[in-house]
């Protein structure tokens, strides 16, 4: 039932019992009342024809009697009078009362016998009459009664109207009172009610956030101020416990260098973590008389000192600096990085005709092209392949050195410079976790087909546990190649080869940088970084739009392609002539192979070209800055560009791209990027460029630089959000992940021999 009705019922209830039990009080008072006035009245009645009745009664005068009773009768109220003797015979009556008293009543004789006036209610000819009798005297005796008759239906009358009045009254209380009730319970109950339920759900669905607000001194006052407090504090609580589970899905999901060291340590089980790679992450070099430590340009050195930095461990590299060996001791390790020691770099020495052989030949003028779709051809020679085969050996004893005692060592073996190295290192230690991991793309069979000594890569890298690309499309390129040209079982559901009884796992790793946390993390104790008026005085030109690119000078990253844009734009829209400048960053790179030389050639006549075209005073279409920068020099680019274009004609991820979007805390700048990087897969809030399409390329340039601050913000940002979230710590960590989980095959006595 609802309280409305529970409400009105009880009042009903109470208000009705009260009503008539009043009514039924006063009804018996008022029936008393009449009763004693109609007794009265009897009495007087009978006290003024007692004596003329007693003397007719004396005198026997039966015929006087009657006439004189017939004067009462239909008198008012008096219904009539009787008179009887000591027997009880009528002697006289009213007409009226004749026949019905014809006896004596039982009051007459009691009143008779009992020698007092006695008074009593009787039904006559069905009406309800009172009857009192008064004992009639002669000489000193009863000798009988004078019976007077009222007729007392009217009292029965007068209460019936009570109870009547009594009635209409309840019924229209009652509806008053239901009528108030609903009222009061809607004004005061229902509706105060009504509105916090409103406002609850509001505030639920968050629709609102202020307090509840019912009228000042309402009795619900109190609690609509309990309840405010009450929501205050229930969404505080709830902020609060949405904030830390955004930190704890955040510090779940976000890698950073602590997370990686404890998770290498747990999944390594405490043994340290070894790379590999060509290039080492600190080169020294001989500046006049001084030893300088360089970073070298490259993803893959970018990418990999902060997990070692995070890990500690042994990387192994190739000795290249001209004063790398007076820096190591007498095993060619030292510890790096030279301002704060972290983890030790193992070098390796190479002759001159070894680098020339396995470096600058079989790697850069072979498989690089090879791999990259960039139009130059691969050129194989019989002397680099031995000298490949002959560098892989010499990396693997060192590297044998290095893990020699730890048992079940992890090593990371980098790139396309040691794809023998997976089975020489698996031969000597089976026991090992190795990965390989190919930083740049690998190409279609047919493609790749064209290596004379196809079959020996694969087979050295199928040595290895697991191989990994950047792109699920390059790893199905590596298993139809090696489905055409190796014996060998491919699993297609998990995507792995097994070859003479061992698996090797073929994933998708992409790479990354590490996200900065601050910029305080880039540089650290260090003065700010320059400003862009700062950067354009240095520059040498006057502009009021800058695009940056940075590079390590090498063909297949579209320099020249994206030249020709800068020219169609400054042509197109002369409006941006002396408004928009393009700084060039290219670190010289491979210089000592003859396409890498003449590319820096045609770089800078394109360079004097561009420049010579639109000569004007004050301001330079491109600046072209042709040395190594290090990351504290490049940084001001980064920060004060507008744009950035990473126009790689083929790429497995390229790095700069990152790097760029890393270091716009400011979440501003727009990144121009190649559809071939395989960073477009990630940053498609980039402007994506085909870098052959000069036309699209030089729009790609006038949209960015007309692009609204929201919409730059807005993309920067997500970006932002996808490098921070695959960072370099994840790549690791799930690389790591996935060598320890691998499941070792037991020794077969070949492999132990
Ligand atoms: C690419 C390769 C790396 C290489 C880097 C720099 O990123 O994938 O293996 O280290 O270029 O090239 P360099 O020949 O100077 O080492």
């Amino acid at each position: 039932m609802r309280i409305t009705l529970r409400l009105i019922v009880s009042l009903l209830v109470v208000v009705s019992s009260v009503a008539a039990l009043s009514a039924f009080l006063q009804a018996r008072q008022e029936r008393q009342r009449q009763q004693e006035e109609l007794e009265r009245r009897s009495l007087l009645v009978a006290q003024s024809l007692q004596e003329s009745v007693e003397t007719l009664l004396a005198k026997g005068s039966s015929q006087r009697l009657q006439r004189m009773v017939e004067k009462f009768g239909n008198h008012e109220r008096l219904a009539g009078v009787a008179v009887y003797d000591l027997k009880g015979t009528l002697l006289a009556a009213t007409k009226s009362l004749a026949l019905l008293l014809e006896t004596a009543p039982k009051v007459a004789t009691d009143s008779m016998a009992a020698g007092k006036d006695i008074g009593r209610f009787k039904v006559l000819g069905g009406r309800q009459m009172h009857l009192h009798s008064l004992p009639l005297r002669a000489e000193d005796k009863v000798a009988g009664a004078l019976v007077i008759v009222h007729d007392a239906a009217f009292i029965q009358s007068r209460l019936s109207q009570i109870w009547r009045h009594t009635f209409f009254r309840l019924l229209i209380q009652m509806i008053l009172i239901s009528l108030v009730t609903l009222l009061v319970v809607k004004w005061s109950i229902a509706g105060p009610l009504e509105q916090a339920a409103e406002w609850m759900k509001k505030l639920r669905t968050g629709q609102i956030s202020g307090p509840l607000a019912l009228p000042k001194g309402d009795v619900f006052a109190p609690i609509a101020k309990e309840v405010t407090t009450f929501a205050a504090h229930l969404s505080a609580a709830k902020s609060a416990a949405e904030q830390e589970a955004r930190l704890r899905e955040r510090a779940e999901s976000l890698w950073t260098p602590e997370r990686l060291k404890e998770h290498v340590k747990a999944r390594l089980k405490g043994r340290p973590l070894f790379v590999v790679s060509n290039r080492e992450p600190y080169m020294h070099i001989r500046r006049g008389r001084a030893v300088e430590a360089i970073v070298p340009a490259g993803g893959l050195v970018t990418a990999l000192d902060p997990v070692l930095r995070s890990c500690d461990g042994t990387w192994i590299a190739h000795g290249a600096g001209d004063a790398d060996w007076e820096t190591v001791d007498g095993n060619g390790r030292l510890k790096v990085p030279p301002e704060d020691p972290r983890y030790t770099l193992r070098r390796v020495a190479l002759t001159k005709e070894e680098e020339n052989g396995y470096y600058y030949g079989f790697s850069n003028e072979g498989l690089w092209p090879l791999c990259h779709i960039a139009h130059t051809r691969p050129t194989f020679r019989a002397e680099d392949w031995a000298h490949y085969q002959k560098a892989n050996q010499r990396f693997a004893e060192a590297a044998l050195e290095e893990i020699a005692g730890v048992e079940e060592p992890c090593v990371l073996i980098q790139d396309y410079h040691f794809a023998l190295l997976p089975r020489l290192l698996k031969k000597k230690r089976p026991d090992a976790r190795i990965a390989v991991f190919w930083h740049i793309p690998w190409p279609n069979p047919e493609a790749f087909g064209i290596c004379p000594w196809q079959k020996e890569l694969l087979y050295g890298m199928l040595g290895a546990d697991l191989v990994g690309f950047h792109t699920q499309f390059h790893c199905n390129n590596f298993l139809d190649t090696v489905d055409r040209v190796m014996e060998s079982r491919l699993d297609w559901e998990r995507f792995s080869v097994t070859k003479e009884g061992h698996s090797t796992m073929v994933k998708p790793f992409p790479i990354s940088v590490a996200f900065p946390r601050a910029f305080q993390d880039i540089l650290p104790d260090e003065a700010p970084v320059m400003d862009r008026a700062a950067l354009l005085k240095d520059l040498g030109t006057k502009a009021r739009f800058l695009g940056v690119g940075v590079e390590r000078m090498d063909y297949t990253k579209g320099v020249l392609e994206r030249l020709r844009a800068i020219e169609r734009l400054l042509e197109k829209y002369p409006e941006y002539q002396g408004q928009f400048s393009f700084a060039q960053i290219g670190a010289p790179s491979r210089t000592h192979i003859k396409r890498y030389h003449d590319f820096l050639a045609e770089v800078d006549a394109e360079v004097e070209r561009i420049n010579w075209k639109f000569k004007a005073r004050d301001w330079k279409p491109v600046v072209y800055l042709k040395n190594h920068h290090s990351h504290r020099e490049i940084l001001p680019f980064y920060r004060n560009a507008d744009l950035c274009m990473v126009t790689s004609l083929h790429d497995g991820m390229n790095l700069v791209a990152k790097e760029f979007v890393a270091s716009r805390e400011d979440n501003d700048g727009v990144l121009i990027l190649s559809r071939f990087a395989g960073a477009s897969r990630e940053l498609r809030d980039a402007l994506i460029v085909n870098p052959y399409d000069i036309e699209q390329t030089a729009e790609a340039i006038r949209f960015a630089l007309e692009m609204a601050p929201e919409e730059r913000s807005a993309r920067m940002k997500r970006m932002r959000e996808t490098v921070r979230e695959n960072n370099i710590y994840r790549w690791a960590g799930n690389l790591i992940t996935e060598l320890s989980q691998i499941r070792r095959e037991p020794k077969t006595p070949v492999e132990a021999a």
